[in-house]
């Protein structure tokens, strides 16, 4: 797959340095608006609609008035998929649950899915708005041990737009970003459990305008995980997302995920739709997103971007139920690791960063419950290969720059910037697309940025 994508994308940017040196109009035209490649065959903007389904790099030009501005570079995205493969994807999936409570996954609601994993007894309303203390505590909700209901809440850098420039008091465009996420274990004796399925992970996305978790606030967007038992006939994840609670009709399924933060790129209110988009950065690019993956909690990179981006987050309100949340992180990402192995096998960067995570942040260690900084967080797959080392004054540069602009796709997307025998061997591909402003994708690099990576990226040893 990796060398696939990286011929493609060294082909795409040869063909960009042709059209930059020798501008033909009818050549550019092509480029225009959409030309979508599939995996493995060569950048031809005509992508046979047999292999449309399976597309997964999108390439789209990068102004608006794209066919005349020929210093547009191509950008290489996240593919945001599109309704009728939604529709055809719930309709697929809902074959698999058995015993579901409604005869199709789109007129069911969040309660439906709660009912299923045996919490008939939570309201989506209850589980949005009770505090994890409270979630978690046995007897709460009838029938629910301690333990089967895991539930954290963060800052969350991830869905938030770092485009557009940022308002007074450091506010960014649509407000800071926050999440809530609850793991639900199938409860035993439920229908899920019956029909195959592990765990629901049901996420809550909120913004604010200030620099705390805005408490008694709704979710904007909500999305789902059913995690089943490895392996049986069931595909390795399944992705969902539902309405919010203002909604006509409160939580329930839908096909797409407004993702204007991720998508800035190509464009104001761009979906995301189920299962492609979802998959890619759930580290799957292929049918029936076979290898998908739960991504590990980051407590540390969160951490970390109230430093460069996010001045205006105190550390200490990232995690919004202070450091006895450590221990809830710590169990969600024993459970994503094992997930992560399930589906990939103990070499997979997701494996090995979730791994590096639960070794800093040992519950008996001295950082059990700490920020560690970049410099000691590399991983390496074998013994022998380079690592991010606190003492080379190019690592110690370079790395911030990486996890400040690369990180926010590059810890889930084709390679991890902390898995520094990776950056090196991709290094000259990674100048390219900086230099040509195909990467990042979800801002403009100044030109002295760009220049700084480039040259900390030519030094790397
Ligand atoms: C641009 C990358 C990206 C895309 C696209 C994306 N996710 Fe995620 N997702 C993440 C990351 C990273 C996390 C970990 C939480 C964090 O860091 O905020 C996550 C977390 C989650 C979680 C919590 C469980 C976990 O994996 O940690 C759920 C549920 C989820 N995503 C569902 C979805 C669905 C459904 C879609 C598609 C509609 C989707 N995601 C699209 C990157 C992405
Ligand atoms: C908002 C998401 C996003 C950000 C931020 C981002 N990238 Fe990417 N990058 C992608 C996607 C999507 C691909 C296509 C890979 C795929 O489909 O597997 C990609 C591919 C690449 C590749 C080719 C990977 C391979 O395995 O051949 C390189 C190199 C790269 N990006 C460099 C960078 C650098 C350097 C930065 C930061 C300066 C950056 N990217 C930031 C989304 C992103």
């Amino acid at each position: 797959m990796r060398p696939a994508i990286r011929s493609l994308l060294a082909v795409l940017a040869a063909g960009f340095l042709l059209l930059t040196a020798c501008p033909k109009k009818e050549e550019v035209a092509q480029q225009q608006p959409t030309a979508t490649t599939t995996t493995g065959e060569p950048a031809s903007t005509t992508a046979s609609p047999a292999a449309a389904t399976e597309k997964l790099i999108s390439v789209t030009s990068a102004a608006p008035g794209g066919a005349q501005n020929l210093a547009a570079p191509p950008r290489v995205t996240v593919e945001p998929g599109n309704p009728t493969d939604a529709d055809k994807y719930y309709t697929a999936i809902r074959a698999k649950l058995n015993g579901f409570p409604k005869p199709t996954l789109q007129e069911s609601t969040v309660e439906d899915m709660l009912a299923y994993f045996g919490y008939g007894a939570l309201r989506p309303s209850l589980a949005e708005q009770l505090d994890p203390a409270g979630l978690m505590r046995e007897g709460v909700i009838p029938g629910v041990k301690v333990g089967d209901i895991l539930c954290t809440r963060f800052f969350a850098p991830k869905i938030i737009n770092v485009g557009a420039p940022q308002g007074a008091g450091g506010v960014p465009k649509g407000g800071f970003g926050w999440r809530k996420l609850l793991r639900l274990r199938a409860l035993d004796g439920s229908k899920a459990r019956t029909a195959g399925l592990d765990a629901f992970y049901l996420l809550f996305n909120v913004n604010s305008d200030t620099p705390v978790f805005p408490k008694g606030k709704f979710a904007g967007q909500i999305q789902g995980i059913l995690q089943p038992v490895y392996r049986t006939s069931h595909r390795d994840l399944y992705f969902l997302v539902f309405e919010a609670h203002d909604a006509k009709v409160p939580y329930r399924v839908r096909g797409y995920l407004e993702a204007t933060f991720d998508l800035v790129g190509i464009g104001e209110n761009t979906k995301y739709f189920v299962p492609i988009a979802c998959a890619q950065c759930h580290g799957s690019v292929i049918a029936e997103e076979k290898g998908a993956k739960v991504n590990y909690l980051d407590s540390d990179h969160w951490i970390d971007r109230t430093g460069d981006d996010f001045k205006a987050v105190k550390p200490e309100s990232v995690i919004v139920d202070g450091a006895s949340a450590y221990a809830t992180i710590r169990k969600l990402n024993e459970g994503i690791r094992t997930q992560n192995e399930a589906v990939g096998g103990k070499g997979v960067f997701a494996w090995l960063a979730a791994s590096k995570w639960l070794e800093l942040h040992d519950a008996t260690g001295a950082d059990a419950t700490r920020h560690v900084p970049p410099l000691r967080r590399g991983f390496v797959a074998r013994a022998g290969d380079r690592n991010w080392s606190g003492g080379d004054a190019v690592d110690a540069e370079l790395l911030p720059m990486l996890n400040q602009y690369c990180y926010r796709c590059h810890s889930s997307v084709a390679y991890h910037v902390f898995q520094k025998q990776e950056v090196f061997d991709l290094k000259s591909e990674m100048s390219s697309y900086v230099k040509f402003n195909a990467m990042p994708q979800d801002r403009r690099l100044d030109e002295a940025t760009k220049a700084k990576l480039i040259d900390l990226l030519s030094r790397l040893k």
